[in-house]
């Protein structure tokens, strides 16, 4: 009995060392974290299960079966961050530079279908060097396989992506399928093909880095949703939004104790519109001012920062917030915003996460750049993804809300549960130069008249009244209080019951 208790110890011992001590003491002099010492940050201290320890691979081609390593290149199981279940796998790049063999495959696979079964988190800690080569289309099968449970997958359970180390080729399809990508900065990099086959097909010189670096997708591509210095702060900031996400579609998000009054009074609010409707403010300021601790996890914080997205709490539960903001090209609405506000609000839906959008939008950016860009397809997305959402939601009209543009963001007639505005409101079809010219254009050579319709149209339609009197307004609330009213608006709506019609999926313009 004892022997074999040793050689289990032995065998444990043996899998626990990856690709041998030479190859984890060259991912420790990249800067590099084993993936087993990813996995021990991620997860709460002796909460990791693993599953397939000893699963090795079945190829002998190559001479691969002289050269197998228990694990077989990726480390699976399961575990709680902050006591909640998540399922993980970690791919060890020590073990044939972590690339994807039909057994490695099928342990991905496996933990993807119990945390399917089961409704929990599956998070994926990606440093591969794509498909096995030695083992050709068996790859290539495993990696449908996971593509095929990653689309299962989606909506029902969150999927998180961390790009710690290479992600190329094919491979790059699973962690685009998944909710979030986060990505770590000079150690990770994603492309569909790397620079060499860039430079014989296109003749474009460029490093991995330029290509496929964290820069370029949290900045220019919009593929990550976030980038850290290291290994460490990554695994920190994915314990941090897991804690603000439900296991499935099933489950809430978790409540979390909190230690912020919900009536505060912020009194700054009252002066936070400037005089000049002109002038641009911070909206990030009255995110968090709104938010419990002023806590605000915000995502693609790189990428169209014209829009805002992110999570807040309000009394310990998780909120959703999608603002305009007026710092960047004034906040206008375009292809890029559009897009990523809507993937947004789609997460947020499918995962039962209320969320409050924050109004100030002058329309949608003008431009032949962003016609020829299919500016309409784009911003129906976020006006569909709204107009299908049936979690509560709370809007709040700061300044202006403009055109077709006030419709989109959340607005009444796209079953907004609880529409604000302040005072300070401007809710019209345009400004009021842009409207006075169209509409006394005979009198455009006189510079008196102009002035004196302008302001004409500003006393009529640049407040919140005209709406409020319709009732597109639910009240007109004193910005002091906007968190009071709003956490308020959030605690009446936990009880919502919203169904759309019967339908096998909708057809969004992708
Ligand atoms: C088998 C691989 C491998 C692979 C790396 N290794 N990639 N083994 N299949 N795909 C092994 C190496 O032989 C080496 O083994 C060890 O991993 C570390 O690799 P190095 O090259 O020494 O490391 P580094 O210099 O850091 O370079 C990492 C790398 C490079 C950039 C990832 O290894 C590389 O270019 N690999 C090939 C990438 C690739 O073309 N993959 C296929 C893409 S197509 P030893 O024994 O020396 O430690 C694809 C299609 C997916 O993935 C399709 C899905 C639909």
């Amino acid at each position: 009995m004892k022997d074999i208790l040793t050689e289990l110890e032995d065998r444990r011992n043996d899998a626990r060392l990856g690709g041998g001590q030479r190859r984890i003491d060259a991912q420790h002099a990249r800067g590099k974290l084993t993936a087993r010492e990813r996995i021990e940050l991620l997860l709460d201290e002796d909460s990791f299960e693993e599953f397939d320890m000893f699963v090795a691979h079945r190829c002998v081609d190559f001479g691969m079966e002289n050269q197998k390593h228990a694990g077989d290149g990726v480390i699976t199981g399961w575990g709680t961050i902050n006591g909640r279940m998540v399922y993980v796998f970690s791919q060890d790049f020590t073990v044939f530079g972590g690339s994807l063999s039909e057994t490695h495959a099928q342990k991905i696979c496996k933990i993807q279908d119990m945390a399917i079964q089961n409704g929990a988190p599956i998070i994926g800690l990606n440093d591969s060097g794509g498909a096995r080569i030695q083992e050709g289309v068996d790859s290539l099968a495993g990696y449908a396989e996971v593509f095929q449970r990653n689309i299962m997958a989606s909506g029902v359970v969150p999927q998180i992506s961390v790009i710690m180390g290479p992600c190329a080729g094919g491979a790059v399809y699973s962690p685009a399928m998944t909710d979030f990508i986060f990505m770590v900065k000079d150690t990770s990099y994603m492309f569909v093909t790397g620079p060499d086959v860039v430079k014989t097909v296109t003749n474009e010189v460029v490093t991995a880095e330029e290509l496929g670096g964290a820069s370029t997708h949290t900045k220019k591509s919009s593929v990550a949703d976030g980038a850290f210095e290291n290994d460490v702060e990554a695994l920190a900031e994915v314990r941090r939004l897991v804690d603000f996400l439900p296991l499935n579609n099933r489950e809430k998000p978790p409540v979390r104790p909190f230690f912020d009054e919900p009536g505060r009074i912020e009194n700054s609010l009252d002066t936070i519109v400037p005089e000049n409707p002109n002038t641009p403010y911070d909206m990030k300021e009255l995110i968090a001012k709104v938010a419990d601790e002023g806590d605000f996890y915000e995502i693609q914080k790189d990428y169209a920062k014209n829009i805002i997205t992110g999570f807040i709490r309000l009394e310990g539960q998780t909120v959703g917030v999608v603002a305009n903001q007026p710092m960047v090209l004034a906040g206008c609405l375009d292809i890029d915003s559009s897009r990523k506000a809507a993937r947004f609000v789609r997460f947020c839906d499918c995962f039962e996460i209320p969320i409050m959008t924050l109004v100030d939008v002058p329309g949608f950016l003008p431009g032949t750049s962003q016609e020829y860009g299919g500016v309409i397809k784009h911003g129906a997305k976020l006006l569909f993804a709204y107009g299908e959402a049936t979690v509560p939601k709370v809007t709040v009209i700061t300044r202006k809300a403009y055109g077709g543009a006030y419709d989109v963001m959340a607005s009444k007639h796209l079953r907004g549960d609880f529409n604000y505005a302040w005072p300070t409101a401007e809710i019209a079809v345009m400004g009021a130069k842009g409207a006075t010219e169209i509409i006394h254009r005979a009198d455009l050579g006189d510079a008196d008249k102009i002035a004196a319709h302008a302001a004409d149209y500003e006393a009529r339609f640049a407040n919140p009244f005209v709406a409020a009197e319709r009732g597109f307004i639910d009240e007109v609330i004193m910005p002091h209080s906007t968190r009071r009213r709003v956490s308020r608006a959030f605690a009446s709506l936990r009880n919502k019951q919203l169904k759309n019609p019967w339908k096998k999926h909708d057809n969004i313009p992708l």
